[in-house]
């Protein structure tokens, strides 16, 4: 199967470090795997609204929604790229998993199998200087991919305040030049690490 990047893009600002590390990382993808890009400040999506437990949710066939939707069933490689927001992912890459809540009770779609098995990426910037600061937003991508039963590749993390400042960061590029090229085991939970 023909391996397919989807790139969703959290910032709330353009041309910013987190993108800036993932061209950098997707750079370094074989010419043959498809690349989609999608900027989820200029494909603004609703508020998640939660039907889960009143009425059947329903498949966007329109809009930003269905856009996002359609090229996440369509991937086989998903990159969360959000910058460190509160220690977190962006409010715009949350809201858009939560959409993953819809999608997971959407009649079919079969949302969680059509996932399980593929890869979940990530890739943020931060200021602080400490990485350990951005485990809340791996763990959130871990956990994540774990009960979509998906692989996960791990979160690239640059460091950067304004734009461009990931580029100084070269311990981060020359992980970028390596990042896609690494195995992704199955996510698990760390719970189930611990068996
Ligand atoms: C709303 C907001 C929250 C932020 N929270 C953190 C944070 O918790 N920890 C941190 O190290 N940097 C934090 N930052 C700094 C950004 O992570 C940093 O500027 C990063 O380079 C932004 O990524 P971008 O250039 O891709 O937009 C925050 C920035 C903003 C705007």
């Amino acid at each position: 199967m023909t391996r397919r990047f989807l790139f969703v893009l959290g910032s709330a600002r353009s041309d910013g470090n987190t993108e800036l590390l993932a061209r950098r990382a997707a750079e370094q993808l074989p010419p043959d795997v498809e690349q989609q890009w999608i900027d989820l400040a200029e494909h603004p999506i609703p508020d998640f609204e939660d039907l889960r437990h009143d009425s059947d949710h329903v498949r966007p066939t329109e809009g930003n929604l269905a856009l996002l939707l359609d090229a996440t069933l369509a991937a086989t490689d998903l990159v969360i790229a959000s910058p460190l927001y509160w220690y977190s992912v962006s409010a715009h890459t949350k809201r858009y998993l939560d959409h993953w809540s819809g999608w997971l009770r959407t009649p079919g779609l079969d949302f969680k199998a059509t996932m399980a098995g593929r890869t979940l990426w990530g890739v943020t910037a931060l200021a602080h200087r400490e990485e350990v600061v951005a485990d809340p937003l791996v763990g959130t991508l871990n956990n994540s991919a774990a009960y979509l039963g998906m692989r996960f590749g791990g979160v690239l993390l640059g460091n950067g305040s304004k734009p461009g400042d990931v580029l100084n960061d070269t311990e981060a590029l020359t992980r970028a030049k390596t990042f896609f090229a690494q195995e992704a085991p199955l996510a698990r939970f760390l719970y189930e690490e611990e068996r």
